[in-house]
């Protein structure tokens, strides 16, 4: 079964929820009719519930970016699963680079907040992805290899086939250094095969893989063209509804 695109923006710590409504009523013109893809915006918390009003009926998923791994409890600032769902959102990135870098999230964390959001019904963006040194070194599929293994572990085949997946070296991201489509093929089709090692290949044939890091209107057609880039993950580039619609419209 060919695998729907999954095109998604990751606002990360930008618009209010005001602005996010303006953004997704801009937005929702120019990919109506689209629906042989899924269309997905991650929102900051404050923003959620604005962006899931403004986003119903019309088929775009609404996300967080992270949350933590308890219901509920004394975790001063945080945000559960159950709270994001309230909100009125379906979706949460998981391990972004920016938590790995900068919050201490690291693959056991990824793991214990996956095991939240499938518990709590949410759509599970999994990011990882190699930094320069350690590609540099030789090293990027070894990486990416243990993060994989760590950020999924106790996780079902059901659960993997389920979820998406997001390959997002670091030396790409924000840095106008777009991964090649060969290089991002290379990536996706590295993790597929270790996910069919981990979980059976019916599981790895269902999982989508986005890319990330510097997709632009410009690449997005032929990442999306190769064969195990299933979708794209965009941050700078989803902050404006046409560029984005442009990224989402790839193929138009
Ligand atoms: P970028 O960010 O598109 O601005 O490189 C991608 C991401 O961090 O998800």
């Amino acid at each position: 079964m060919a695998r729907e695109p999954f095109l998604a923006g990751n606002w990360k710590m930008y618009k209010t929820g005001d602005e996010a409504v303006k953004f997704i009523e801009e937005l929702k013109p120019l990919i109506r009719g689209l629906d042989d893809r899924r269309t997905a915006l991650a929102a900051p918390a404050t923003a959620l519930r604005q962006a899931a009003e403004a986003a119903a009926g019309s088929g775009l998923i609404v996300g967080a970016q992270n949350l933590h791994w308890a219901q509920e409890g004394a975790y001063t600032g945080e945000i559960s699963a159950s709270m994001i769902k309230a909100a009125g959102a379906t979706m949460v990135i998981l391990g972004h680079s920016e938590r790995r870098q900068f919050f201490g999230d690291d693959d056991a964390l990824v793991a214990k907040k996956l095991a939240a959001a499938l518990a709590a019904g949410l759509l599970p963006v999994v990011c990882l992805g190699e930094n320069l040194a350690e590609r540099e070194a030789g090293r990027a599929f070894e990486v990416l290899a243990a993060q994989l293994q760590g950020s999924l572990a106790g996780a079902t085949p059901e659960a993997v086939a389920g979820l998406v997946l997001a390959y997002e070296p670091v030396w790409a991201i924000g840095t106008g250094r777009t991964a090649t489509a060969e290089q991002a093929q290379q990536a996706h089709e590295f993790l597929r095969g270790r996910l069919a090692e981990l979980f059976g290949r019916p599981a790895a044939e269902a999982t989508r893989i986005l890319y990330g890091g510097s997709v632009k209107p410009d690449n997005a057609k032929s990442l999306m063209e190769r064969p195990d880039i299933d979708g794209v993950l965009v941050g700078g580039a989803s902050l404006k509804a046409d560029s984005f619609a442009k990224i989402v419209r790839y193929d138009a």
